[in-house]
């Protein structure tokens, strides 16, 4: 794949923007998921070019961060907390009931772009474990059973939008 040529100058000006900084590839990542929504192969070797930093290092900082995405996510995305209290009440089933009416494990997107599944850890809301956010919002003592309705209710949402 190749990137087009005004994202391609889009992530040399994120990269000149922190070129005095010490230790700028945080940064700079950060900034590229904020306004691309992903950080693929291609721009992470715009980024390598830019900075001189190897693409293997740029890679391995992507793959470890849950925040940065190697790949496009989803318009809803689906994460569901795995922190210790949610997981001690069941969220596990949570994420399971999600892949499998979706076809698509943690971190994968469905095909028609509508759906990422995430397990993600502690979003502090603890108290209503488990717990999920979809886009930020959170959904308070999800159980498998509401998993049917709430793809039911996104896939009406994206069908509208
Ligand atoms: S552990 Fe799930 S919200 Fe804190």
């Amino acid at each position: 794949m190749n990137i087009k040529p005004e994202v391609k100058k889009g992530i040399e000006a994120i990269c000149d923007s922190y070129a005095n900084e010490p230790s700028p590839l945080m940064m700079i990542l950060s900034a590229i998921q904020k306004k691309y929504g992903y950080i693929p192969l291609e721009v992470q070797e715009v980024v390598s070019e830019k900075t001189g930093i190897p693409v293997a290092e740029i890679y391995g900082v992507v793959t470890f961060y849950s925040f940065f995405s190697l790949n496009p996510k989803g318009k809803y995305v689906l994460g569901i907390c795995l922190g210790t209290a949610c997981y001690v009440k069941n969220s596990q089933q949570v994420v399971d009931k999600f892949s499998s009416m979706l076809g698509i494990e943690p971190g994968q997107t469905t095909e028609d772009g509508l759906f990422t599944i995430e397990a993600i850890r502690c979003i502090g809301a603890c108290a209503l474990a488990p717990a999920m956010s979809i886009n930020g919002k959170v959904y308070p003592k999800v159980t498998p059973d509401q998993v049917g309705k709430i793809i039911e209710e996104y896939r009406k949402l994206g069908a509208e939008a």
